[in-house]
C-alpha cells in the first residue's frame, strides 16, 4: 500500500491516504456501522474493475466484454446466496441506502405508507426521515422502543399497524443493541397485508455466522450494508424470494442506478469468500462478546446502558443518568481527542437534538478485526469511562492525553495491516 504512483501524480490525495491509513492504525474505530476489510479486498476494490461498464446482469450486458464482470457478478452472488441461505441476491446496490431505495420502488407507490422505527429510538433516515426522499414521497409513521424497556415495542407496533395501515413494515436498525424478533414484526405485517423490508445494514455479519436470527426467509425483502459487520467490499444488498426477483432488479437497474460499481462488487465477491470461511464465525462470535464484555465493564462504572446491555455488535450508553450535563458530542469531542473514535448518539426518549445527543454509540467489529479480547474490549471501557467522566467534571485535558498515548500503544499492539 505504498501507492508510488498516486504519490507521484498526486502527492495531495496521497498524502492525505497515508494520513488516513495513520489515522487507522492509531485510534480505536469505535463508530458501529464501520470495519477494517482486509488486504484482499482492498486490492479487489482498487482494481481494474472501476474502468468497466457492465449496465445490466451477467449474460444479459448492455455493454461488450463484460465477461470477467460477469465472472465477478456471479460469484459475488453465489457466495451471498450460500452466506445468508437467500434464494434471490443482487449485489449491485451503491450502498445500503440504496438497497432500500430499490425495495420501496420494487414494492411500492408513491404516497403509498411506510412503518418504521423513529430515528431517536434507533431507526435510519432511510426507513422515513423527512430530510430523507422516503420521507418526502411515502407517508410514514412511526413505532418506538418500550421507554422501560429499550426493547422494540412489538405489541406498540401490532396495534400502530392496526390503525395506520401500511404498505411496508421495516425492520432492522442503526443503533438497537438488542435481537430482533423478525417472526413477530412479519405477524404485524401479515395481520395488515403488508410487506416486511428487514434491514439488516448493521448485523449482515451476524446473521451469516449464526450469531443472530435471521430474516431471511421471513421477511419479504432483506437489505444490507456489505462494508459493516460482514467486512467485505463497500456497497449494499438486496435478498429475496424468487417471487420479487424481477421486479428488484428491475428497481436496481435500471430503476435506481446506471452502471454498477463492479470494483466494489469485486471488494464484495471477495469479502463474501472470507466470510464463509468458519474463521468469520469465530470472528462474529468475538465481536458479540466483545460488545458484552464493553457494555457490563461501562455499567460497572455507573453508565446506563439503553436495554441495559447488547446481544449484537454495539452498545448505546445514555449519559443522562451517570453525566447529566455531558453531551453526547461533547464526549465524542473528547473521546476523539483520546484516539476513541465513536459517535454521539441520539437516545429513545431524547431531550437534547440530533446535533447534541444525549448519548454514545459504540461498536466493537472493527477492534475485533485487529484481534481485540475481552480482557482487551474491558481496558477500552475503562479508557471510555475514565475520558467521560473527566469531560464531564470539565478538566480532561490530561486524562485525554494519557488515555490517547495509551490506546496508540494498544493499537501498537494489534496492528491493522501489514506496512
Ligand atoms: C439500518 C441502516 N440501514 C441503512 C444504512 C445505510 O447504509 P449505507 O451507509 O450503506 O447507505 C445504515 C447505515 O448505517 C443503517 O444503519
Amino acid at each position: 500500500m505504498d501507492h508510488e504512483n498516486l504519490r507521484t501524480v498526486d502527492p495531495a490525495v496521497a498524502d492525505a491516504l497515508a494520513g488516513e491509513r495513520t489515522r487507522q492504525e492509531e485510534t480505536l474505530a469505535m463508530i458501529a456501522s464501520e470495519n477494517h476489510v482486509s488486504e484482499a479486498v482492498l486490492e479487489a476494490q482498487g482494481s481494474v474493475l472501476t474502468n468497466k461498464y457492465a449496465e445490466g446482469y451477467p449474460g444479459a450486458r448492455y455493454y461488450a466484454g463484460c465477461e470477467y464482470a460477469d465472472e465477478v457478478e456471479v460469484l459475488a452472488v453465489e457466495r451471498a446466496m450460500e452466506l445468508w441461505g437467500a434464494e434471490h441476491v443482487n449485489v449491485q446496490p451503491h450502498s445500503g441506502t440504496q438497497a432500500n431505495q430499490a425495495v420501496y420502488f420494487a414494492a411500492l407507490d408513491p404516497g403509498d405508507k411506510i412503518l418504521s422505527l423513529e430515528l431517536n429510538h434507533g431507526g435510519h433516515l432511510s426507513h422515513g426521515h423527512p430530510a430523507n426522499f422516503t420521507g418526502q414521497v411515502y407517508e410514514v409513521e412511526q413505532y418506538q422502543v418500550d421507554p422501560e424497556t429499550g426493547y422494540i415495542d412489538y405489541e406498540g407496533l401490532h396495534e400502530i399497524a392496526e390503525e395506520f395501515d401500511p404498505d411496508i413494515i421495516v425492520s432492522g436498525y442503526s443503533a438497537y443493541p438488542r435481537t430482533v424478533d423478525w417472526e413477530r414484526i412479519q405477524d404485524a405485517a401479515e395481520a395488515v397485508d403488508a410487506y416486511h423490508l428487514a434491514d439488516i445494514a448493521h448485523i449482515t455479519g451476524l446473521v451469516a455466522a449464526g450469531v443472530h436470527p435471521s430474516p431471511v426467509g421471513v421477511a419479504d425483502f432483506v437489505t444490507g450494508s456489505t462494508h459493516k459487520t460482514i467486512r467485505a467490499g463497500r456497497g449494499g444488498i438486496v435478498m429475496c424470494d424468487e417471487e420479487h426477483a424481477d421486479d428488484i432488479d428491475k428497481a436496481v437497474f435500471p430503476g435506481g442506478q446506471g452502471g454498477p460499481l463492479m470494483h466494489n462488487v469485486a471488494g464484495k465477491a471477495v469479502g463474501f469468500k472470507e466470510a464463509l470461511e468458519p474463521e468469520f464465525d469465530e470472528y462474529a462470535r468475538q465481536v458479540v462478546d466483545n460488545a458484552r464484555v464493553l457494555g457490563d465493564t461501562l455499567a460497572d462504572h455507573g453508565l446506563s446502558l439503553v436495554s441495559g446491555g447488547t446481544d449484537n455488535h454495539l452498545v448505546l450508553v445514555d449519559l443522562r443518568e451517570s453525566h447529566p450535563d455531558l453531551s453526547g458530542g461533547d464526549a465524542e469531542d473528547a473521546l476523539a481527542a483520546a484516539n476513541v473514535v465513536l459517535n454521539g448518539n441520539t437516545v429513545p426518549g431524547e431531550t437534547r437534538s440530533p446535533f447534541d445527543p444525549s448519548g454514545i454509540r459504540a461498536g466493537t467489529a472493527g477492534l475485533t478485526t485487529r484481534g481485540f479480547d475481552e480482557d482487551a474490549m474491558r481496558e477500552v471501557g475503562d479508557l471510555i469511562h475514565r475520558v467521560v467522566d473527566a469531560t464531564a467534571a470539565g478538566d480532561h485535558e490530561d486524562v485525554v492525553y494519557e488515555v490517547g498515548e495509551r490506546v496508540v500503544e494498544l493499537c501498537g499492539e494489534y496492528p491493522l495491516y501489514e506496512r
